[in-house]
């Protein structure tokens, strides 16, 4: 008999939640965004959940108006490195943007992660779609996407070069003969492209899964065509089952096009499961979430779609269409979404800031429920597997006591770790060395 196709799964740890009042919930500690032994614990549950990785999302601009969790947070490779020290088998992926950082650092800050953790970490490639980020940077003006998407590919090129730099048997460390290394096994990369110009070596070697698993996280085309070239995972935002289907047929078809096995690349669509053992249970939780929002903060939260503009100077019960903001041009894909649904159903700015502040998430319901659904995404092609957020505080542990178990019973996933590498327990190729492969190609 063939085996099921295996599940993958991924948990978010976002401090104190994903909405501007998560925080005020009395389940959740007020500090957690900057609060280590939360994250330990929750990376922990994760863990003993024999999750394939844990994740830390980030941004570069803040204002007032920003989400409670993004006004103080923790660096994601700061945060995931100490986190590395208190785990063992789970994979620990981070965001940075490829808009604003130099590939020599990313390199080396991965680099060194992956190193730390054994061959566990783990890059969200994005490339910033908030405007006030150049400002920080010293840059007058934040590029536009399509041009952003050409940076992230040439940066991803530097920095895969960079990873190379030293072949894995490079350090041979012989003590009595005083040879540190091997210089046939050392390269410079001597990058000099439209964007960057990086001569390399690296400052440090590979790990045991060759080079940090890589993640794209936008939906646009030009995100897409990215990822199905050079990401290993891709988180994606889509709440439907059709849509979702779409979205993994066109990354594989992608993928294939461009000489990739389908396979190669996992499909993580991002769900909030609310865990209960009745739908009053559920409905309940759900209702001490929503009910902490305001409309004051529901615009907040909606004028992070478009680039904190300041919702509250428009009528509350406008229709959303007749708005100036609804003909401004999209900064992220996410917004097209918002935008159709306004217009489709003839909602009022209320209506979609409290719609999108206060999300129902599709998974609720009992743990059979939740894990039958997660069963038909996985067999229908939909996913190959979720990235779970907690839409309430007890959505980690919940997911984890509860829907775990049956989806092990039902033979769908681990009950122990296949690896102690990221790339392993996904089941993603280790990339080997160029340099290596060249040589092995003239032998
Ligand atoms: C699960 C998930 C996690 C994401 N994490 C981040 C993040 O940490 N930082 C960020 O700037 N964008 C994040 N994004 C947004 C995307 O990376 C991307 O910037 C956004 O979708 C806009 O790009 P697009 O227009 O190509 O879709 C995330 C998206 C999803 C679905």
């Amino acid at each position: 008999m063939s085996q099921k196709k295996q599940l993958k799964l991924g948990a978010i740890l976002h401090g104190v939640g994903g909405s501007h009042t998560d925080w005020q919930h009395p389940d959740v500690l007020p500090d957690a965004s900057v609060n280590i032994d939360f994250y330990k614990k929750q990376v922990q549950k994760a863990e003993e959940g024999k999750f394939d990785l844990a994740f830390i999302a980030d941004g570069l601009y803040i204002t007032e108006k920003s989400l409670p969790h993004f006004l103080n947070r923790f660096e994601p490779l700061t945060i995931l490195s100490a986190l590395s020290a208190v785990t063992s088998n789970i994979g620990l992926v981070g965001t940075l943007s490829t808009s604003y950082c130099e590939p020599f650092n990313v390199a080396r800050q991965f680099g060194s992660l992956d190193n730390i953790s054994r061959g566990r970490a783990g890059w969200n490639v994005v490339t910033s779609y908030m405007e006030g980020s150049a400002a920080n940077y010293g840059k007058e003006n934040h590029i536009e996407r399509e041009e952003r998407y050409k940076v992230a590919q040439e940066y991803l090129d530097v920095v895969r070069g960079l990873w190379d730099s030293w072949e894995d048997d490079a350090f041979v460390r012989d003590k009595k003969s005083g040879q540190f290394f091997d210089p046939e096994k050392l390269h410079s990369l001597n990058h000099k492209g439209k964007y960057f110009s990086v001569r390399g070596p690296l400052n440090i070697a590979r790990s045991k899964q060759g080079h940090p698993v890589i993640f794209q996280a936008g939906s646009s085309e030009d995100g897409r065509e990215l990822a199905a070239k050079e990401a290993d995972a891709v988180f994606t935002g889509l709440e439907s089952i059709e849509d979702a289907k779409a979205f993994y047929a066109d990354i594989k078809a992608r993928a294939v096009k461009h000489g990739r096995s389908p396979d190669e690349i996992k499909i993580f669509p991002a769900i909030g499961p609310i865990v209960g053992s009745t739908i009053e249970e559920t409905e309940r939780k759900y209702q001490e979430v929503a009910s902490l929002v305001t409309v004051e903060k529901a615009l907040d939260y909606l004028g992070r779609y478009f680039n904190h503009h300041d919702l509250s100077q428009y009528p509350v019960d406008a229709l959303f269409e007749d708005l100036d903001i609804y003909n401004w041009p999209s900064i992220r894909s996410g917004n097209d979404v918002i935008k159709q649904q306004a217009k489709e159903e003839r909602l009022t700015l209320r209506e979609v800031a409290l719609r999108v502040a206060t999300p129902r998430s599709g998974f609720i319901g009992t743990p059979e429920r939740i894990a039958d659904l997660i069963e038909q995404w996985l067999n229908e092609d939909a996913a190959d597997g979720f990235i779970v957020g907690a839409a309430v505080p007890s959505g980690l542990d919940d997911f984890v006591d509860y829907v775990v178990p049956i989806l092990q019973a039902r033979g769908i996933y681990r009950t122990e770790y296949e690896s102690d590498t990221l790339r392993g327990n996904l089941g993603v190729p280790v990339p080997v060395n160029r340099y290596t492969k060249a040589r092995a190609l003239q032998q």
